[in-house]
C-alpha cells in the first residue's frame, strides 16, 4: 500500500513537474553572420525568460554556456547524418557520446530531435531512415541511463494531405503508412512528443482574404467556424491547424500522443510583395501564443481541452543567412546587436496591457503598384556574373534585351544587366514559385529602375 502510494505520488510529481509544464522556449538559430557569443545569447535567452532552448545542432560551445542554468535544453542530429545512424548503432552510440555525455551532468538536454523537417525534403532515402535512427538514437540514450531525454522529430505541416476542416486531418499518403505510422508508434511507445512546426502566418499569407488577420493572430474577434465533422468551435487559427494533426493522428490509431510546438512565430518584416510581415503582427501574435500556451489551468485546443502544449518560439534572432524571401531572416525576437525588435517576455506572466506600445502595422494589405527586382548593394561581382549567366540559361527570351544591339545593352554594365535580368526572371516566374533573392544579391524594389527606352519588366500583386 505504502510503496503504491509512493509510487503515485512519484508519478504525479513528474507529471507535475518541470518536464511537463507549460514553459515557453525559444528556438536559438544560428545562421547569421553578426551573432553574438553563445554566452552572451544564453544571457539573451534569460533574459527574454524563456525557460527551454532549442538548438539546430549539438554546438558544444552553446552547450557549454548553458551548464548550470535552468534552462531546458533540445539538441538536433543533422539531417546528413541520419541515413547512416539509420543503419549502424556504433554511429549512433558515437554521437550521443561525444555530443551528450560530456555535457549531460551540467547541462539539461532534455530533447535529442532527430533531423529537421526531414519529411518536407525531396530526399527520401532519408525519410525511411527516420524511425530507424530515432530508434538507433533513442537505445545509445538508453544505453547511457539517461531516462530524462525524449528522442523525437520535428515536422512541418505539409505532412498533412489535409487540414481543413481540423476533423479531416490526414497524413500524405506517400509517408502515411511508411513513415508515419512507425513514427507515431515510436513517440507513443516511449512517450515522447509529436514535435510540429505550426505557423499560421504561413495560412493566413497564402490566403488572407478568405481568413482574417485576427483570426490567425489569436486576437479577440467575434469570429468562429465551427467543424462540421465534429461540431466543436474554433476561434483561432493555431487551435484550427493543432487539431488537423491531432486528427490525422487518431486515424493511424495514436489519439493520445502529446504535441511539442517545435516552432511557431510570426516574421517582423519582409519582402515588398510579403503581406502582414511586421513588427505589430508579430508581437501581437508571439504575445497571444505566449499567453495561452502558459495559462494556467492550461486550455488545450478544442479537440484537447485542458491539456498542456510546450512550445518553443520562433527565433531568438534575426537571422541574415537564412536563403529565401526576406521573411525567413525576420523572424526574430532580437536584432544580432541584442537589442529587442519589440518588447516580450516569455514567463507567461507580463499581461499584454503591461507591454510597451506598438508601431502601426503597414503592410497589412497587399502593396498596390509595380514591383521591380534589381542587383542588392554591395553585391559581390564574381557571384553577380554566376547569377547572371544562370537567370540567362533560364530559356524563354528572359534576357534578349540585353543582348548586343538590343534596347537594354547599353551602357555595357554588369549590374545593369543583372538588375534587368532579375526583374525580367522574377516577372515571368513569380507565379512559379521564383523569387527575388538569388542568394542575397537581389532586392525588391519599388522604384522604376527603367532608363530611356529600355523598360524594366515589374510584377503586380
Ligand atoms: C556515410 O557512410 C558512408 C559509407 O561509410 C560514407 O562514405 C559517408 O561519408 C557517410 N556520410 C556521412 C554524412 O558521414
Ligand atoms: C559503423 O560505423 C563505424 C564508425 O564509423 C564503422 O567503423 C563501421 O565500419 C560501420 N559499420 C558498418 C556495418 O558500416
Ligand atoms: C478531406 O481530405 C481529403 C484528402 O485527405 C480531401 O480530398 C478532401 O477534399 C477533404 N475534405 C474537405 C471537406 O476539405
Ligand atoms: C499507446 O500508448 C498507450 C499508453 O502506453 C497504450 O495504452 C496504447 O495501447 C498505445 N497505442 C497503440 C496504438 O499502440
Ligand atoms: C463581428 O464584428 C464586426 C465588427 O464589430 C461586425 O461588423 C460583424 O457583423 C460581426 N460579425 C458577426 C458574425 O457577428
Ligand atoms: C539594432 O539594430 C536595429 C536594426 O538594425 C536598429 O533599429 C537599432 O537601432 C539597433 N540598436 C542599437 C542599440 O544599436
Ligand atoms: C517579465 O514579466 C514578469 C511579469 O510581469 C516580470 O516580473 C519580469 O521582470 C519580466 N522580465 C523582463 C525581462 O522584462
Ligand atoms: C566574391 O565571391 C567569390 C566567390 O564566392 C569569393 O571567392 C570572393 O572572395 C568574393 N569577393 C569578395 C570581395 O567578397
Ligand atoms: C515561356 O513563354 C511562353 C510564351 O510567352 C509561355 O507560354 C510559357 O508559359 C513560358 N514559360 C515559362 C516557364 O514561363
Amino acid at each position: 500500500m505504502g510503496l503504491i502510494t509512493l509510487l503515485l505520488l512519484s508519478l504525479l510529481a513528474s507529471f507535475s513537474g518541470a518536464e511537463f509544464s507549460a514553459k515557453i522556449g525559444v528556438n536559438y538559430g544560428q545562421l547569421g553572420n553578426n551573432l553574438p557569443s553563445p554566452s552572451k545569447s544564453v544571457k539573451l535567452i534569460k533574459t527574454l525568460e524563456a525557460k527551454r532552448v532549442k538548438l539546430y545542432d549539438a554546438n558544444p560551445e552553446i552547450l557549454k554556456a548553458l551548464k548550470s542554468t535552468d534552462l531546458q535544453v533540445s539538441i538536433m542530429v543533422p539531417n546528413q547524418l541520419i541515413f547512416n545512424i539509420s543503419t549502424n548503432q556504433t554511429l549512433a552510440d558515437q554521437w550521443v557520446h561525444t555530443n551528450v555525455v560530456p555535457f549531460f551532468r551540467e547541462t539539461k538536454i532534455r530533447y535529442i530531435l532527430v533531423g529537421n523537417e526531414i519529411l518536407s525534403s525531396s530526399d527520401k532515402t532519408t525519410w525511411f531512415g527516420l524511425v530507424p535512427a530515432m530508434r538507433r538514437i533513442r537505445s545509445s540514450v538508453k544505453a547511457c541511463g539517461f531516462r530524462k531525454i525524449k528522442v523525437g522529430t520535428p515536422l512541418a505541416m505539409d505532412v498533412l494531405e489535409s487540414s481543413f476542416p481540423p476533423s479531416n486531418g490526414t497524413f500524405r499518403s506517400d509517408v502515411s503508412v511508411s513513415v508515419m505510422k512507425p513514427l507515431l508508434q515510436v513517440l507513443n511507445r516511449t512517450k515522447s512528443f509529436f514535435f510540429l512546426d505550426v505557423y499560421p502566418y504561413f495560412a493566413w499569407s497564402s490566403d488572407p482574404t478568405n481568413i482574417k488577420l485576427d483570426y490567425a493572430l489569436l486576437q479577440w474577434t467575434n469570429v468562429t467556424y465551427t467543424d462540421p465533422g465534429t461540431g466543436l468551435t474554433y476561434t483561432n487559427l493555431l487551435d484550427q491547424m493543432l487539431d488537423s494533426v491531432i486528427f490525422a493522428m487518431k486515424r493511424l490509431g495514436y489519439p493520445n500522443i502529446r504535441l511539442f510546438i517545435a516552432e511557431t512565430g510570426w516574421p517582423n518584416a519582409g519582402d515588398i510583395d510579403q503581406i502582414g510581415a511586421n513588427i505589430y503582427n508579430a508581437a501581437t501574435y508571439n504575445r497571444n501564443v505566449i499567453k495561452k500556451l502558459s495559462a494556467k489551468p492550461p486550455v488545450g485546443t478544442p479537440a484537447r481541452p485542458a491539456t498542456v502544449i510546450p512550445a518553443f518560439i520562433f527565433a531568438l534572432y534575426n537571422e541574415n543567412q537564412k536563403p529565401g524571401p526576406s521573411t525567413e531572416r525576420h523572424f526574430g525576437l532580437l536584432y544580432p546587436n541584442k537589442s529587442n525588435v519589440y518588447d516580450i517576455n516569455l514567463s507567461g506572466k507580463k499581461t499584454v496591457s503591461e507591454y510597451k506600445p506598438l508601431p502601426p502595422a503597414t503592410n497589412n494589405e497587399p502593396y498596390k503598384g509595380k514591383i521591380w527586382c534589381v542587383v542588392a548593394s554591395g553585391a559581390n561581382r564574381t557571384e553577380l556574373a554566376g547569377a547572371l549567366s544562370y537567370v540567362c540559361g533560364q530559356g524563354n527570351g528572359t534576357c534578349d534585351p540585353i543582348q548586343p544591339g538590343k534596347m537594354c545593352y547599353k551602357p555595357n554594365s554588369l549590374v545593369r544587366h543583372s538588375s534587368f535580368a532579375f526583374s525580367s526572371y522574377w516577372a515571368q516566374f513569380r507565379k512559379l514559385g521564383g523569387t527575388c533573392y538569388f542568394n542575397g544579391l537581389a532586392v525588391q524594389t519599388t522604384k522604376d529602375p527603367s532608363y530611356g527606352s529600355c523598360k524594366f519588366p515589374s510584377v503586380t500583386l
